[in-house]
């Protein structure tokens, strides 16, 4: 939320309440999919760049495919124009996010080789760079494995690993923190790292997206 908004709060709670519900009552009709790709029309229509970074990856969450995104961004083009369109695609490229890369648009989900499991570390954290345009944090506890994405549940931010202290840990941009043995956010932030599937095949470990 805006420093702006949590100001509102603090000075007018009563009308700021009233403000919240009743957006929370507009979309009760809705599926979250179709209300996040709303969300993301009306965060391009009055340019706020927060609200459509944290939006974008919300859709994806909720359900909608990366062309399910564009398409809903490209009907509303009677009413956006292509200045804003064009707007909110530089900042989609500036985010970076998988899904949205030019050479994956459309891809299924498969499984990715990412390291051999003799090399993952026991009651560690071991971290995976650049495998399939994507790094992952790995957590094993004896034959228990989580493969957590890199990128912030929040706005998308491609956490370091210099980030890790200990097996926590904090993302960057807003300093959302997180446990990596649990993947659960743990300071700041409200959802946690996002965790992939996996599996160990031949030796190898490999998780899906
Ligand atoms: S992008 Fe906001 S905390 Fe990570």
């Amino acid at each position: 939320m805006s420093d702006a908004l949590s100001y509102l709060i603090k000075a007018r709670p009563e009308a700021m309440t009233a403000y919240f519900t009743f957006l929370k009552d507009t979309g009760k009709y809705l599926d979250p999919k179709t209300r996040s790709l709303i969300s993301v029309i009306t965060k391009i229509d009055s340019q706020t760049e927060r609200g459509l970074r944290q939006y974008l990856p919300r859709a994806i969450r909720d359900g909608a495919t990366p062309h399910e995104v564009l398409d809903a961004i490209l009907m509303a083009f009677p009413t956006l124009g292509l200045a804003k369109i064009v707007w909110a695609v530089d900042i989609l490229l500036d985010m970076d996010i998988p899904e949205f890369r030019a050479d994956m648009l459309g891809a299924e989900p498969a499984w990715h080789d990412l390291i051999a499991w003799d090399n993952v570390k026991e009651n560690d954290i071991t971290y995976v760079e650049d495998c399939d345009g994507r790094s992952v944090f790995i957590y094993r506890s004896g034959d228990d494995c989580r493969v957590y994405d890199s990128r912030c549940p929040h706005q998308v931010t491609d956490i370091p690993h210099l980030a890790l202290a200990g097996k926590k840990l904090t993302c960057p941009k807003h300093k959302w923190a997180f446990d990596v043995s649990t993947g659960e956010c743990v300071e700041k932030g409200t959802r946690p790292l996002n965790q992939f599937t996996s599996r160990i095949t031949e030796g190898r470990l490999q998780a899906n997206w």
